[in-house]
C-alpha cells in the first residue's frame, strides 16, 4: 500500500503545477459545479453546528478545500493529501486568499489518517477515493475521525451508463483526454490513470454496498451529468 501510493504521490506532483488548468479544460470548467454541489451538501449536513470542524481528504490543490472554508467564517478545515507537489500549490493558494488561519494541511494518506477519532463534522472526498491504494481501508479511516451524526460526501468521476453517451464518452476519455493531457502536463500516463481509475471503479450499487460494510448508514446517491460524475452520501451513527 505505501509503494503505491507513493508511486501515485509523484505522479500527482509531477502534474500539480498544470493539475488546475487542465482540469478545467478538460471538464470544459463543469468540475466546477460538480464541486460546488458536493459542498452545498456538507453545507447543509453541518448546517446546525457552531464550529463546524471538516476534513477534505485527497484535498490536492485545494479547491474544494477553499471551498468548504467558505462556507461560513466559523468553519475550520483540515485537507490531507499524499501529494506535497499538490498540497504546495493549495498553499500557495489559500496564502492569496487570506485564508491561513482557517486551513490547515498535512501530507496523509487516506489509509492512515493522522488525527484522533471523532473529531470532524463532516469530511469530503473530491475525484480522489478511485484513487486510494486500499479504498475499503481509506473509508474506515474516514468513518473513524468523523463525529457519530458526521457526514462523508464523495463525489467521484464515473462512466456513464447511456450507451450514445457512452460511445462519446469512451473517445474522448480513451483518446482526446491522455493526449491533451500529455500536451499540457507532459505526462500522458497519468492522463491514461485517470481513464483507468474511472473504468475500475464500482458502479453505484457496489460503491454503496461498500460504504455499508464500512460502517456508513442513510446512503444516498445522486448521478450528475448524465451519469458521468455522482455524489454519495452517507452518515457515521
Ligand atoms: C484528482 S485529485 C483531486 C484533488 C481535489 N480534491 C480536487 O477536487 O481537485 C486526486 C488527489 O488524490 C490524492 N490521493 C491519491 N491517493 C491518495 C490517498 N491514498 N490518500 C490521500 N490522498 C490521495 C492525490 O495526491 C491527488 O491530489
Amino acid at each position: 500500500m505505501a509503494t503505491e501510493n507513493n508511486h501515485i504521490a509523484l505522479m500527482f506532483n509531477d502534474i500539480a503545477p498544470t493539475y488546475d488548468k487542465l482540469n478545467h479544460i478538460l471538464s470544459l470548467n463543469v468540475d466546477k459545479s460538480w464541486r460546488r454541489k458536493a459542498v452545498h451538501r456538507v453545507k447543509k449536513a453541518v448546517s446546525g453546528v457552531e464550529k463546524p470542524l471538516l476534513l477534505d481528504v485527497a484535498c490536492g490543490t485545494a479547491d474544494s478545500t477553499i471551498a468548504l472554508a467558505k462556507i461560513n467564517d466559523n468553519v475550520r478545515v483540515n485537507g490531507v493529501d499524499i501529494s506535497e507537489g499538490m498540497l504546495k500549490i493549495g498553499e500557495e493558494k489559500v496564502g492569496k486568499l487570506g485564508l491561513n488561519d482557517r486551513i490547515i494541511f498535512s501530507v496523509s494518506s487516506a489509509e492512515n489518517i493522522d488525527f484522533q477519532d471523532d473529531i470532524y463534522d463532516a469530511a469530503l472526498v473530491a475525484f480522489g477515493v478511485r484513487n486510494f491504494s486500499d479504498r475499503e481501508t481509506g473509508l474506515k479511516e474516514i468513518l473513524r475521525v468523523l463525529k457519530p451524526n458526521g457526514t462523508l460526501i464523495v463525489l467521484e468521476l464515473s462512466e456513464p451508463q447511456n450507451i450514445i453517451i457512452r460511445w462519446f464518452y469512451n473517445l474522448y476519455f480513451k483518446h482526446i483526454l491522455p493526449f491533451i493531457g500529455k500536451c499540457v502536463s507532459g505526462n500522458k500516463e497519468a492522463y491514461r490513470y485517470l481513464q483507468k481509475t474511472v473504468e475500475k471503479f464500482p458502479m453505484p450499487k457496489e460503491f454503496i454496498a461498500m460504504l455499508e460494510s464500512c460502517g456508513y448508514s442513510e446512503i444516498k446517491h445522486k448521478a450528475l451529468t448524465f451519469g458521468l460524475c455522482r455524489i454519495y452520501q452517507a452518515k457515521k451513527v
